[in-house]
């Protein structure tokens, strides 16, 4: 079993290059398989998430090739046979095959996603999108298996109860091929989907509105070979700003879109944390009076939630009282228990609301990960934590930040992975 082992307490300075967005890429490489030629997808980060989907490709018969950060996609000879379940349950965007195979063969049949338990993250709007297009939806209660049929997928108006980024994606997928125009209202309007859209587009999609709350897609025959670069990880890069904000010396995020950390920059000066912003590149340094604010994690361009947990460290050393609230998901406060066991003073007051009073010296002991952004708090506590924290259960974190050791360790963390 492998455990990140780390000797808190160092100044990070110098650049740290932020890698392809996650949550694009896990949309983007299922979108090329709705092409009937080769794709290209170039800026594609290390990440376990994207090894996951390569396994599933392998198995729908889908050849692809990388090139350091790009790989080409070749799904002439697509098979649609079913995922096996172990496989969709690695990641929650295995669940972007089903508009994926909906759209190309009009049948699906496919295991309920994975991901990590931070709710109980139903797919009830993604199938409502689905059944709007016209196709029918059994599931097997005994098997756990979606089947999706559809004699033809017609375009319509889909106005969805909650702006979810997975279900927004993968209608536009499934409509993407439908007969005649849909109209999809109350759309999530996060950046990647963008990303997704311009790729489709690439391919010959019609689809108009990506980023705002109404998307028009216009179904078309066939979709052609495109390329696309994967936008770069706002989340990734929030991460490693808000680390240099506590142990920084002139720490520099390099390769962002600064525009796409506006949430969090707004916060930064409520809490009184300078940052200079020059071009793709943010340089930010240890600020010694972080203020108390009050934190509500919200869709799109809100403060998102990914950045809820990574937030709640920084906060941990802020001079005062700050009061936390997430309200996308209903199990993002694991890593809470975790924190306070090295001396923070976060009161929980339900599963969504937290109270947390700094600053407070936090002290390296043993912690284990529970999900993604909960598992990079803990990397981030364990950065400013005096003596040593070890992380199990270091999976979660790996699937969501390329190269983690390497890029701390080049910028002066003492922090490594080690066989336990
Ligand atoms: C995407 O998840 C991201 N994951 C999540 O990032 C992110 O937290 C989330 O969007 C919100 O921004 C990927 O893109 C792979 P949603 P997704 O559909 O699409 C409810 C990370 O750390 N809901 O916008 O699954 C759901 O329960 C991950 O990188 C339904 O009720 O999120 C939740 O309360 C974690 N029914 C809310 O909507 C549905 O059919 C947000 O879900 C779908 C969602």
């Amino acid at each position: 079993m492998k455990e990140i082992i780390i000797n808190g307490g160092k100044t990070l300075s110098g650049n740290i290059s932020i890698g392809g967005a996650k949550n694009s890429v896990v949309a983007l490489i299922p979108a090329a398989l709705l092409s009937s030629d080769i794709c290209n997808i170039n800026k594609v980060p290390n990440i376990s998430d994207k090894d996951a989907l390569i396994d599933i490709l392998n198995i729908l018969n889908v050849k692809t090739n990388f090139e350091n950060t790009s790989v080409t996609i070749d799904s002439t000879n697509l098979k649609n046979t079913i995922i096996p379940e172990d496989l969709s349950q690695k990641l929650r965007a295995s669940y972007y095959f089903m508009g994926v195979l909906l759209a190309k063969f009009k049948h699906v049949e496919m295991y309920f996603p994975g991901g990590c338990n931070i709710g109980t993250r139903p797919i009830d709007l993604h199938l409502k999108g689905f059944e709007a297009l016209g196709a029918k939806i059994s599931h097997n209660e005994k098997t756990h298996i979606y089947t999706l049929d559809a004699q033809e997928l017609i375009g319509t108006r889909i106005k969805l109860d909650f702006a979810s980024v997975g279900a927004t994606i993968n209608i536009m997928f499934a409509a993407c091929l439908a007969s005649g125009t849909t109209i999809l209202e109350n759309a999530a309007k996060e950046i990647e989907i963008i990303n997704i859209a311009d790729f489709l587009n690439n391919m010959g999609a019609k689809i108009k509105g990506a980023g705002t709350s109404t998307i028009t897609i216009e179904g078309v025959k066939k979709l052609k070979g495109a390329t696309i670069d994967v936008i770069p990880d706002r989340i990734e890069a929030g991460t490693y700003l808000m680390i240099g904000a506590m142990i920084g010396d002139n720490l520099s995020v390099c390769g962002i879109e600064p525009s796409q950390l506006k949430a969090l920059f707004d916060k930064f000066d409520d809490m009184g944390i300078k940052y200079k912003i020059s071009d793709d590149k943010v340089t930010i340094s240890k600020c010694n009076n972080i203020l108390p604010i009050n934190i509500k994690t919200l869709v799109y361009p809100g403060f998102p939630t990914d950045l809820g947990q990574p937030i709640s460290v920084l906060l941990t050393q802020a001079n005062g009282t700050s009061y936390f609230e997430e309200t996308i998901w209903e199990n993002r406060m694991q890593h809470v228990k975790y924190l306070n066991m090295m001396g923070a003073n976060i009161k929980l007051q339900d599963n969504t609301h937290s109270i947390i009073n700094g600053p407070t010296k936090l002290k390296g002991c043993h912690i284990n990960a529970t999900d993604l952004r909960g598992g990079a708090a803990l990397v981030m506590a364990g950065l400013i934590a005096e003596g040593t924290t070890t992380i199990s259960n270091i999976e979660y974190i790996l699937r969501g930040y390329e190269n983690l050791i390497n890029k701390l360790s080049k910028v002066g963390a003492d922090i490594k992975i080690i066989d336990v």
